[in-house]
């Protein structure tokens, strides 16, 4: 039995399942990892932010994907506003396993668990949800358009995308394959493939004549999570095509820019000249609304027994929510344009901030840190301190 936030549970024993050392916990029988917990701490904010930001009580919940039902069962107990969670696994293991977590926490009234495979129950549902969170192995892809389908007009979809080799740029076919998208291997690589899971759901979006408003991403440890309201409205669909676009960047300078169309494979640097690389087709526009993530952060800080990181990482949210795009490394800049000594991002910050104010830290990287200005500018100011 273990004890999270406020339900206990039943899960395998981890450390039975442990080859060496190496503890994994996809090799028990049913999923189970405490390492999550912040996700579903800072989850629980979501849902209760979401709840504020739209106006809405009393709201449902669908996890398709629930394992132990660990997540779930924390919606069901700690947030302030839902009135019903509907559970899910295929695997008939996990299905009893869940059965036996609901009697546990006495939820029997407000936790509905079924055994059936995601899609399907998506599809057959009769209500449509509030909330669906979608917490596969690896990637979301597969789950997105029933969730789209199954997601009321103003609803918010969540979902968890542990495939990050694909995703960061490290197998760039697979994310072609997966995300129809071509991800790239960069510093930045967290937020390329961040905005192009956000990118891949906003046109499945599109293509069912529905529009996305991103709420909230993070990308923390092993996984990126993003969050987004879901329009359904054609009109809505087609202003939101304008936010996919491609990246391109060039290694040598640092160049970072972003076009709607790869029009000729072979760009050019528009600073120094070289060949540059590009990414996409990704999300554009904003990853997070400013007034959600206040409300985010007032939530979280409400709870005594939540992670403290999590607040850290949302401090970091909330100042780069309305920030540029593409964050820089002080490193690497540093290393690239031979600084005798590495500053550190909060000291490069200071120093731009007499030229942009909406210089920021980010959460994706302790090193990063974003503004509108090229390093050949950053590296100007700083070699003048
Ligand atoms: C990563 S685990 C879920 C973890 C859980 N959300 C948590 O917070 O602990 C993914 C679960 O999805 C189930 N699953 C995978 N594919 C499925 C499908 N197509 N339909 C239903 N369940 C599926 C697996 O059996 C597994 O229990």
């Amino acid at each position: 039995m273990y004890r999270e936030g406020q339900v206990s549970i039943y899960a395998p024993n981890l450390e039975k399942y442990k080859r060496g050392s190496h503890l994994e916990p996809a090799w028990a029988p049913v999923f189970y990892n405490p390492r999550m917990r912040l996700s579903r701490d800072i989850s629980i904010s979501l849902i209760n932010a979401y709840c504020i930001f739209s106006n809405r009580n009393q709201i449902n919940i669908m996890e398709p994907l629930s394992a132990t039902g660990i997540r779930g069962l924390r919606y069901a107990k700690e947030s302030i506003c839902v009135a019903k969670v509907f559970l899910n696994d295929y695997d008939t293991l996990a299905y009893k396993l869940i059965r036996k977590n609901i009697l546990l926490n006495s939820l029997s009234e407000k936790v509905q668990v079924f055994n059936k495979e995601a899609n399907a129950l998506m599809y057959e549902f009769s209500e449509k949800m509030d909330i669906i969170d979608l917490d596969p192995f690896g990637s979301p892809a597969y789950f997105i358009s029933s969730a789209l389908r199954r997601i009321k007009h103003g609803g918010m979809i969540c979902a968890t995308a542990t495939d990050l080799p694909p995703l960061l740029g490290i197998y760039p076919n697979v994310s072609w394959k997966r995300y129809f998208a071509k991800s790239l291997r960069t510093e930045f690589s967290k937020e390329i493939g961040t905005r192009i899971l956000v990118g891949y759901i906003a046109r499945e979006a599109i293509r069912v004549r529905k529009g996305i408003l991103p709420l909230f991403v993070h990308a923390t440890d092993h996984y990126i999570r993003v969050c987004m309201q879901v329009i359904d409205s054609p009109g809505y669909a087609s202003m939101i095509s304008k936010k996919i676009g491609y990246l391109i960047y060039c290694s040598s300078c640092l160049f970072r820019g972003i076009v709607k169309e790869i029009k000729n494979k072979k760009y050019i640097c528009p600073i120094c000249r070289k060949n540059i690389q590009y990414a996409g087709p990704l999300w554009i526009g904003n990853l997070w609304n400013k007034k959600f993530v206040d409300i985010v952060y007032e939530q979280y800080k409400n709870y005594s027994y939540f992670e403290k990181r999590g607040i850290k990482i949302i401090e970091y949210i909330k100042e780069e929510a309305k920030a540029p795009l593409f964050y820089y490394k002080s490193d690497i800049v540093a290393k690239k344009y031979g600084f005798k000594n590495e500053m550190s991002p909060q000291e490069i910050i200071e120093i731009l901030r007499k030229y942009d104010e909406n210089v920021s830290r980010t959460h994706f990287d302790p090193k990063g840190f974003r503004t509108y200005f090229h390093p050949i500018f950053i590296s100007e100011k700083v070699r003048k301190t």
